[in-house]
């Protein structure tokens, strides 16, 4: 079986959501803390073994390329400043992996974007990570999937239960649990799939595992995707291409173990710099502090 080397990322949606902080900046740059989404995503790749991220963009997003590009003006003022430990993380950015991009002309859809990475990726396994979707888990999201790729030899999803009444704001796999000899200590996450749906309408949905934006896929996903029509929203959608994957060549389901943070949502996005906040070393203490007295006003105002 060929080794998953490479990491599709499609950043190239127009980030509606987010308006009007997305109007000139990726919303994948917009930073946890003060690392950027994409950066969080980039990292738990190269965590789980990813040697080249494949990044597919648009035409106001280059912000991403030169994030993960040396930036030799700014080394030169952090070296003659002494400033050491800022030097060496900053270079540790584009040291990281190998970083390619691809453009996607027009926002097609999530099928359309990975279709775009075709040629970058060639005839291997990929990942496929959505940048405002985040994992902190251990072992870290990616390598969760690739575990259950390397045993079952099928395409792998990432999935965690969502609470009733809300499917229909997601991807919907349903299948049957498996014991795959991966987990020992826990009782069996991994699901072979055999249905999924893309936000199904209320009461229709086959369970509440919903897809969690991250993904291992065999490189027929590409056939499947250049003949799938365009579904929900006009769109070309990444989950109608893997029905077919599932009915041609079978698929897996992993339920992850670890947070997920919806990053793309106003809400989840400040959870996530939250929670990020409160672990850091520098600052968790005094934000948790600032925290506690904000939520005692706000409850105390009620
Ligand atoms: P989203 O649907 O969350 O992204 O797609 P969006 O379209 O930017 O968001 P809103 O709803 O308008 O706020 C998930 C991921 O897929 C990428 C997005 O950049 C995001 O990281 N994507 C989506 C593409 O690369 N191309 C597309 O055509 C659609």
């Amino acid at each position: 079986m060929k080794k998953v080397r490479k990491a599709v990322m499609p950043v190239a949606g127009m980030g509606t959501r987010f308006l009007p902080a997305t109007k000139a900046i990726p919303k994948e740059m917009l930073p946890i803390v003060d690392v950027p989404t994409v950066q969080l995503n980039v990292e738990e790749c190269v965590a789980s073994g990813i040697e080249e991220i494949i990044f597919v963009t648009a035409r106001g997003k280059g912000a991403i390329e030169d994030h993960f590009d040396r930036a030799a003006d700014l080394e030169a003022l952090l070296e003659r400043k002494g400033r050491k430990e800022d030097l060496a993380a900053l270079r540790r950015i584009s040291a990281m992996a190998r970083f390619v991009s691809v453009r996607q002309g027009e926002p097609r859809g999530l099928g359309h974007a990975v279709l775009c990475a075709r040629d970058a990726v060639g005839d291997e396994p990929f990942a496929v990570l959505l940048g405002d979707d985040l994992f902190v888990g251990q072992p870290p999201g990616v390598a969760q999937l690739l575990g259950v790729y390397e045993r079952q030899g099928v395409g792998v999803v990432g999935l965690q239960e969502v609470p009733v009444g809300q499917e229909h704001l997601y991807g919907i796999a349903g299948g049957e649990r498996i014991d795959d000899g991966g987990f020992p200590s826990r009782s069996s996450p991994t699901l072979r799939v055999s249905k999924l749906i893309e936000k199904p309408a209320h009461g229709t949905a086959p369970s509440r595992m919903a897809i969690i934006g991250r993904y291992v896929l065999p490189p027929e996903i590409f056939a499947i995707l250049e003949r799938t029509p365009p579904g929900r929203g006009d769109e070309i959608q990444l989950t109608d291409g893997l029905a077919t994957l599932c009915a041609e060549h079978g698929l897996c389901g992993i339920e992850m173990a670890g947070r997920r943070f919806d990053a793309g949502d106003r809400a989840g996005y400040v959870l996530a710099v939250l929670y990020h906040a409160l672990k850091r070393t520098d600052i968790g203490a005094d934000v948790r502090a600032g925290a506690e007295r904000l939520l005692a006003e706000s409850r105390a105002a009620k």
